[in-house]
């Protein structure tokens, strides 16, 4: 099944992302799994979105299907007014390097890349030049200077993160999407990643993502999307840390 798309093409000021009714059921042989089972949702261009939920409850497969990386198996996803849904996997990958910015939890940074190379990546992918007051921007934003000429296996965990979140953001892409960015972290360096990324969303009306088991984390968000066993069960603005913690308990996985 299509679903249609009713969303406006505002990406700037309206919806940023749109799922309409996605499924994605993963088949190995005769096992099937249905880690997605029709979520429906719309985030405003700007927002801070939190994705909590417990394990296997679909979270990393909510985010690859938002963001490209993955299509689901029926439904649609809209980014910027785009129905990404319907694009041949040459325009997709396009299209992702030009509107999507992706935050791994293991980095996925280029070995042999400098620092400086490894931000300045994906411009170079989709050949194009670099705005150099903006990447300025960036690595003075994410503490970055000193650092430019390392390699990655010379950074520590949080640079790295700090690296990575740079790269995403590099082609000021429409969304940022990052999965447990602050998952490898200490307490005080995952709070300082994630303060970034929320003053990043908040100054640059840059829509973020986030997929986290922290409820700390979250209650960082405007909005917490609750996952359980494939579904979109509650939606919470602005929650504390224990609102968090108790929804995801009670809505199992
Ligand atoms: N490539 C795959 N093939 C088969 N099943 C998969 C695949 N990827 C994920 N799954 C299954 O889909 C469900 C959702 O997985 P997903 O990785 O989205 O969960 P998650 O909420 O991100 O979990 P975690 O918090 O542990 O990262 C799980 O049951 C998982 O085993
Ligand atoms: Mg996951």
């Amino acid at each position: 099944m299509t679903v249609t798309n009713p969303v406006p093409t505002t990406p700037l000021t309206g919806t940023a992302v749109a799922l309409h009714d996605v499924h994605k059921t993963y088949r190995n042989g005769a096992a099937v799994t249905a880690a997605l089972r029709g979520v429906s949702l719309s985030l405003q261009a700007g927002s801070l979105t939190a994705v909590v939920g417990q394990s296997g409850s679909g979270k990393s497969t909510l985010l690859h299907c938002a963001a490209g990386l993955d299509r689901p198996t029926r439904g649609a996803v809209v980014i910027g007014g785009h129905d990404i849904s319907a694009l041949s996997d040459d325009d997709l990958t396009r299209f992702r390097r030009d509107h999507i910015g992706f935050v791994f939890q293991a980095y996925n940074l280029v070995g042999h890349l400098s620092v400086r190379d490894n931000i300045e990546l994906p411009l170079i992918l989709a050949g194009r030049g670099a705005d150099p007051d903006w990447a300025a921007h960036l690595v003075e934003r994410m503490d970055l200077r000193a650092l430019l000429d390392r390699l990655p296996g010379e950074l520590s965990g949080g640079q790295a993160q700090r690296v990575a979140i740079a790269r995403a953001l590099i082609t000021r892409p429409t969304v940022v999407f990052a999965d447990e960015p602050t998952g490898a972290l200490d307490s005080a360096t995952g709070a300082a990643v994630l303060g970034l990324l929320r003053d990043t969303a908040r100054d640059l009306g840059q829509t973020v993502v986030i997929v986290t088991h922290d409820s700390r984390v979250a209650a960082a968000a405007e909005q917490v999307l609750v996952l359980s066993d494939g579904l979109l069960v509650d939606t919470l603005e602005t929650p504390r840390a224990d609102e968090v913690t108790a929804r995801v308990l009670a809505a199992g996985r």
